[in-house]
């Protein structure tokens, strides 16, 4: 198959993830015979500091013209300090997002078998958690208008919006992927206080009847807030709006032991994103000590939601699975074992895909 890959590094340890993740992509066409291409493209504060903006035009022609877009991170600690900073780098994330029509993102939450023990929860709980979240992407309060300040500045206001169709295109998401997994499916949402929980609520209750195969489960954010952490395993497929998707998705990565470790998937268009759910992590950037397992298994992802390719999404799920139980691990998961760099990471899993 010919693939045109549309690669966006970003800041911090984006561009040392995406090295290797480019390193297994590469295996993976020569492995089975794939004709890929790569084409660069800038976003965030690295693309501001060339361009003045976030998000450039050219950055989302590359994208539309590209079959699936692999992204890294965004963000720089400049402009986490100063509040009042006009363009900021993630308007670029949230423009592509939105641009794109990247309204569902898909986050799997997994253990592995060889690093269950490292998780801070309690070995009984983590063990063979499987569970996905469905977050809306291109809605709910980070995009809603009226946003900002009164004239005085002494206010400050974000408006959380959503219509019925956003939530049901969504829904419909969660309710097709649960009928493929243990056919549970949880609402999230804040119904007892806020109005857009209220409509998402009414809105899945409608839709369940199409799906009769399909239990369905409404919960409040926060009891899933602490049920996630007691009892993971009693989740399969969430569904829920963005900024309720942001804040669990991040708590959900400490079952697997390392944000570094968890993919995910934007979809809702012909061109399809893929990017880990960790940050910049600037602190890391430049050291070639950073975690590029979120980025190489947001690759196998691209290879089965992007192209239908299973085969090859789950050989590189294999050989990462192979690579931690072999201790081939960077310094986040060694604890004082012997750490591997990022880079020797992915010539490791490159060589084990051709070998
Ligand atoms: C994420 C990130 C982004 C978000 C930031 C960088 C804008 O935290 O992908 O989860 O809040 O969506
Ligand atoms: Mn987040």
């Amino acid at each position: 198959m010919k693939m045109k890959i549309a690669l966006l590094s970003g800041d911090g340890i984006g561009p040392e993830v995406i090295a290797q993740a480019v390193k297994v992509v590469e295996a993976i066409g020569k492995k089975f015979g794939h004709h890929i291409t790569f084409e660069k493209g800038l976003v965030g504060a690295c693309a501001i500091d060339a361009t003045g903006d976030p998000y450039p035009d050219a950055t989302h022609e590359i994208c539309v013209g590209a079959d699936a877009v692999l992204f890294g991170a965004i963000g720089d600690p400049k402009y986490d300090n100063d509040p009042k900073a006009k363009v900021r780098p993630e308007q670029g994330l949230l423009r592509m997002r939105q641009k794109l029509g990247l309204f569902a993102n898909v986050r799997p939450t997994f253990t592995f078998p060889s690093l269950v023990h490292k998780s801070p929860l309690k070995l009984d709980r983590v063990d063979g958690v499987d569970l996905v979240f469905f977050r809306e992407l291109t809605g709910g309060i980070y995009f809603g208008e009226p946003r900002g300040r009164n004239e005085q500045g002494t206010k400050a206001f974000d408006t959380n919006v959503y219509s019925k169709e956003e939530i049901v295109r969504l829904a419909r998401m969660g309710f097709e992927a649960a009928q493929k997994r243990r056919k549970l499916l949880t609402c999230v949402d804040k119904a007892n206080v806020m109005a857009t929980s209220r409509l998402w609520r009414e809105t899945v209750q409608e839709l369940a009847p199409e799906y009769p195969d399909v239990k369905v489960e409404y919960e409040f954010v926060d009891a899933v807030a602490m049920r996630l952490i007691q009892w993971p395993k009693a989740y399969d497929v969430l569904i829920t709006e963005n900024l309720f998707g942001d804040i669990l998705t991040d708590e959900a990565s400490v079952i697997s032991g390392s944000m570094g470790l968890m993919p995910s998937a934007s979809l809702g268009a012909k061109v399809k994103l893929f990017e880990p759910i960790h940050g910049s992590y600037p602190q890391a950037a430049g050291k070639d000590i950073a975690n590029p397992l979120g980025t190489i298994l947001s690759a196998s992802m691209m290879f089965d939601y992007a192209f239908g390719l299973e085969a090859e999404a789950k050989l590189i799920s294999d050989v990462v699975n192979q690579s931690l139980a072999e201790g081939i691990v960077t310094e986040d998961i060694a604890e004082g074992g012997k750490a591997y760099k990022t880079s020797e990471i992915g010539d490791w899993l490159a060589a084990r895909i051709l070998s």
